[in-house]
Formats: C-alpha cells, sequence, structure tokens
C-alpha cells in the first residue's frame, strides 16, 4: 500500500468487485471518506475510474491501469427539507428505496430491484419499464476532472433512455451527490407497489444468478420489424435475442439466461472474454437476422 495525499491509502493489485464476479484487477484502488479526499484522487489521476456497485461493469480479464476509486464510504443518506432527498454518490439504490417508502416518499419504489449505488444510477439514467431514475432527479452535485465542484440543476441534465450526458465529451463529470424531489404518499401503499415491481422482476430476470442486468439497450427500429414493432418504437433487446435463437448459447463461462435473454450469467472461473466474444456474437446473430444494431448497456473497463 500506498498513499497520494497524506490520508488517502492506495491498495494495489486490488481486487474489484463486480455482479458479473469474473474480470481483472486494479493496478490501484482508493476509497476516499471525504469530498475532499475525492478532490486529492482526482489531481493523481484526473482519468480515474468510479466504481459503483459494479452492477453494469466488466473489467477486462487485463485489469485496469488508471485509478480506480470507490465511493462506498461516501454514502449518506439524509431528508433534507420536505420531499428532499440529499444522497451522496456511493450511497445504496435499494436501501434509499426502501427508506423513502418507509418514510412515505413516492418516486423511486419503481426502481426496486435494480442494484446501483446513487451515483451510477443517476450517471446511467436506470430504470425500467416503471420509470427512470432521472424523473426524480432535482439537483446533482458533481466534481469536473481538474476538482472544481458544480451543481446542476434538473433543467440542465439531459436525461434520455439510459442516458444522463454526464459523461460526455471531455467533461465526464464526477456525481458526488444527487438531491430527489419525492411526493409524500402512504407507506402502506408505496410498499405494496415495491412488492409488485419486485415480484415482476423476480418472474421474468435471473435474479439469482449472477449478470449485470441487461447486457444490451433496448433499440430503437429504424423499419418495421414484423412480430416486434414499427419503424420509431423502442423494442425489448432481450425479446429480439430471444428470437434470434440466442438463449442458451455459451462462450466458455458466460452463457445466455434461458429466463431473459439480454441478462448474460456467468460461473465461476469464467473470463472476461467470455462474455465479451458471446456479447460479439449475438450482436452479430441480431444484426444478421433482424439488421438491428445492438449497443452494450454494460460498460467494459480495458486497460
Ligand atoms: N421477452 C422475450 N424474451 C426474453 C425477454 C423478454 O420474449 O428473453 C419479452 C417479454 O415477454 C416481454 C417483452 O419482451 O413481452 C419485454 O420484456 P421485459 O418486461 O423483461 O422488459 P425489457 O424491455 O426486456 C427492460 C429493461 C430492464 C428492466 C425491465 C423491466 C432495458 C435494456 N431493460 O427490459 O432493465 O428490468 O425492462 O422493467 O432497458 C437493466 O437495465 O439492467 C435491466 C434489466
Amino acid at each position: 500500500m500506498t498513499t497520494i495525499a497524506p490520508d488517502i491509502v492506495i491498495e494495489h493489485d486490488a481486487e474489484l468487485p463486480t455482479w458479473f464476479g469474473i474480470g481483472g484487477r486494479a493496478d490501484r484502488l482508493a476509497r476516499p471518506e471525504t469530498p475532499e479526499q475525492l478532490i486529492a484522487c482526482l489531481q493523481a489521476d484526473p482519468k480515474l475510474h468510479i466504481l459503483g456497485d459494479g452492477a453494469n461493469l466488466l473489467v477486462d480479464d487485463d485489469g485496469v491501469g488508471d485509478l480506480v476509486v470507490s465511493l462506498q464510504r461516501l454514502n449518506k443518506v439524509e431528508l433534507r427539507s420536505p420531499g428532499i432527498v440529499y444522497a451522496e454518490a456511493g450511497a445504496n439504490l435499494p436501501k434509499m428505496i426502501l427508506e423513502c417508502v418507509r418514510q412515505g416518499l413516492r418516486g423511486v419504489e419503481g426502481l426496486g430491484g435494480i442494484p446501483a449505488t446513487i451515483g451510477g444510477a443517476v450517471f446511467m439514467n436506470a430504470g425500467g419499464a416503471f420509470g427512470q431514475i432521472g424523473e426524480v432527479v432535482e439537483r446533482v452535485h458533481v466534481l469536473e476532472r481538474d476538482g472544481t465542484a458544480r451543481t446542476l440543476r434538473r433543467g440542465e441534465i439531459k436525461f434520455a433512455y439510459r442516458h444522463s450526458g454526464l459523461g460526455d465529451g471531455r467533461d465526464n463529470l464526477v456525481i458526488t451527490a444527487v438531491e430527489f424531489a419525492l411526493k409524500p404518499d402512504d407507506p402502506i401503499v408505496l410498499r405494496q407497489r415495491l412488492k409488485e415491481v419486485m415480484a415482476y422482476k423476480k418472474d421474468s430476470q435471473p435474479m439469482a444468478e449472477r449478470s449485470a442486468g441487461c447486457a444490451f439497450k433496448n433499440p430503437t427500429l429504424a423499419a418495421d420489424l414484423p412480430g416486434a414493432g414499427v419503424k420509431g418504437s423502442r423494442i425489448s433487446a432481450g425479446r429480439l435475442i430471444d428470437m434470434a435463437g440466442c438463449k442458451g448459447l455459451r462462450i466458455g463461462g458466460a452463457h445466455v439466461s434461458e429466463r431473459h435473454a439480454n441478462f448474460i450469467v456467468t460461473v465461476q472461473g469464467g473470463r472476461a472474454r467470455d462474455v465479451i466474444e458471446l456479447m460479439d456474437e449475438i450482436t452479430r446473430r441480431v444484426h444478421d437476422q433482424y439488421g438491428v444494431n445492438l449497443e452494450p448497456e454494460v460498460v467494459v473497463w480495458r486497460r
């Protein structure tokens, strides 16, 4: 171990916990405890990667050379004023959802069952059939890569399907905290809603197996596709991959889930390369059969 600023410890050759449970390690990993320490990390390596919950992440087998920063110690959640919940980027989304339901605050219960940190979820505008997190974001506190702090109001953030714009271009902002605007409601009603959302997921997704959730974004059709949808509509990538006959397809330690075709499931000892090759094969088959270009939702870190 070494240090960058006097009080920030750097772990070397550190394991990176991801939901896939496979993949390479980080040459250097830091776990800042304050925003000031995070700024010191940015000054040490402006290209650093932020590790959230590892729920949507694949690390290539060769690992990562840039500094990796885990925000797990920046995880405060507070009710600031009526209906405004302030959450640091490393806070756990499922825990915050439960707390909001308990407190009778409506707006995030539709995101039940999504594993993520607050920063990761907002950065990629996580969501599903019951809403996207961007819908309830009021303000986002960020750091620029030179360490300058800024606060963005919701109107300044370009939320779209699985997209916040916060990582676009040269900016590639680092989220430090998010404020959510929620509405009062009956905790019993909210709890029931959360239960329904979780039940839907449990029925249709392989939640007990190791995966990063949906591997591909749902594509928008460039032309009518009989049996799937009309031009301009966004359709389920899982349905399309299923139609292309990919369920059960296997490369090494990775296979396409039989339950939901947009889930790639890994087994112990599998390689990140297996997942990458399987994703390439799925992309090729769907393109060859239906002319649709699938875009990965899973983020891949490479050296
Ligand atoms: N379907 C199939 N075969 C499959 C999978 C789905 O025929 O293998 C059909 C289903 O029967 C259903 C339709 O496709 O008629 C849509 O399926 P689903 O409700 O599972 O929704 P999805 O569009 O495939 C999206 C999100 C999920 C989210 C679910 C439910 C994306 C890429 N996926 O999936 O998000 O959990 O809705 O809200 O937007 C994730 O982003 O990691 C993720 C899992």
